[in-house]
């Protein structure tokens, strides 16, 4: 187990699936679930009969425990050659071409069903391995805040939202047929930096005002366009959480004290994140690139120009901007604005 980054957790191995505490977890959170109007039984209908619904190893349901699947199936195009048949049993994506701005793109259009099937399958599961991740962090900071609370009231706030974002992960889990690695996703580096080592003012800012408040709206986007009804529930069923685990961040934010040092901090991230949404949907063009092979500077530029990165990413960075609220966020905002943080970066600087 990896020692870097123990808040975030997002090494964090799982226990084997024989040991103990997977038995007891199972029932805890199967009381925990049954509160939740939409999970595990609107989770269970998206499997068909014979499979079976595993979260991390934990079986939901007795008598059902096999390994961990994903509704939508990774791309196999040996099996597809070899077999014929995988075509027809390969599920449609969580999200279509259009959700993603594909269906602009020419190497999109040009590309084979099975390759376009595959480009979907990548982009799909870079949305769900982000919010895996997010999620599965979200236990970890949660954690913290409650170990740094001033008050009672406060501690037993976060510890009530650090069992939110267990219940969340929990929920997520069976989508998501591969883990993320920290490895080469520089947000998920940035992201487990600062909850290790920000101060509180800096965490409540940068975790609970701005991205608890773009996690909210991330997700009523990705449930508006998801064509999955278990996963369109799931999704929905986080808003309310999310929403408090924001609103209470700017409260607190207004109470904390901003030292020159927080306040440096703050900007110094935020110029980090907001460097990554400027540079546009990057995993999407990734996600052509796995299937397509190499692209050049000039094909990634015009992928890129298709997409309309200044649009997609110029709407985001807004966003963004407007959940900047609270006690001194007005000049951070005008420190971002001076430096350029908020500004979209056309096609050919974003490769
Ligand atoms: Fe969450
Ligand atoms: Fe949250």
């Amino acid at each position: 187990m990896s020692q870097h980054y123990n808040v975030a957790g997002l090494d964090l191995t799982d226990a084997d699936a024989s040991s103990k505490i997977h038995r007891v977890l199972l029932a805890a959170m199967q009381q925990q679930l049954e509160r939740s109007p939409l999970a595990p039984h609107c989770l269970l209908n998206d499997f068909s009969a014979a499979s079976a619904l595993s979260l991390n190893g934990i079986a939901l349901e007795e008598g059902v425990g096999l390994p961990g699947r994903s509704p939508y199936r990774p791309y196999n195009a040996s099996s597809e050659q070899t077999s014929g048949s995988s075509a027809t049993s390969y599920r449609e994506p969580y999200w279509d071409a259009s959700h993603f701005g594909l269906d602009r793109v020419a190497v999109f259009h040009t590309a084979t069903p099975a390759e376009q099937r595959a480009i979907l399958y990548r982009a799909n599961l870079a949305l769900l391995q982000e919010a895996y991740a997010i999620e599965k962090a979200g236990m970890g900071y949660m954690s913290r805040m409650a170990l740094l609370a001033e008050t009672t009231q406060e501690r037993m706030l976060y510890t009530l939202f650090a069992a939110d974002e267990t219940s969340h992960f929990v929920q997520l889990s069976p989508f998501v047929h591969e883990k993320p690695t920290l490895a080469n996703n520089p947000f998920l580096q940035l992201l487990s930096e600062v909850l290790e080592g920000a101060d509180k003012t800096v965490l409540l800012f940068v975790i609970q005002v701005v991205l608890e408040g773009w996690g909210l709206t991330h997700y009523r986007a990705l449930a508006k366009d998801c064509r999955s009804v278990p996963l369109q529930l799931t999704l929905q069923g986080f808003l309310q959480d999310e929403s408090r685990h924001h609103g209470t961040g700017v409260t607190l934010f207004n109470q904390a004290q901003m030292s020159p040092e927080s306040h440096a901090g703050i900007v110094e991230i935020l110029m980090q994140f907001l460097r990554m949404v400027q540079a546009g949907p990057q995993s999407v063009v990734e996600a052509i690139a796995h299937v397509k092979g190499h692209l050049s500077q000039e094909q990634k530029v015009q992928i890129l120009a298709e997409l309309d990165t200044e649009t997609h990413s110029g709407t985001r960075l807004q966003t963004l901007r407007s959940l900047m609220r609270g006690d001194g966020a007005g000049e951070i905002v005008q420190e971002l604005d001076d430096r350029g943080a908020f500004r979209p970066l056309p096609a050919h600087q974003c490769v």
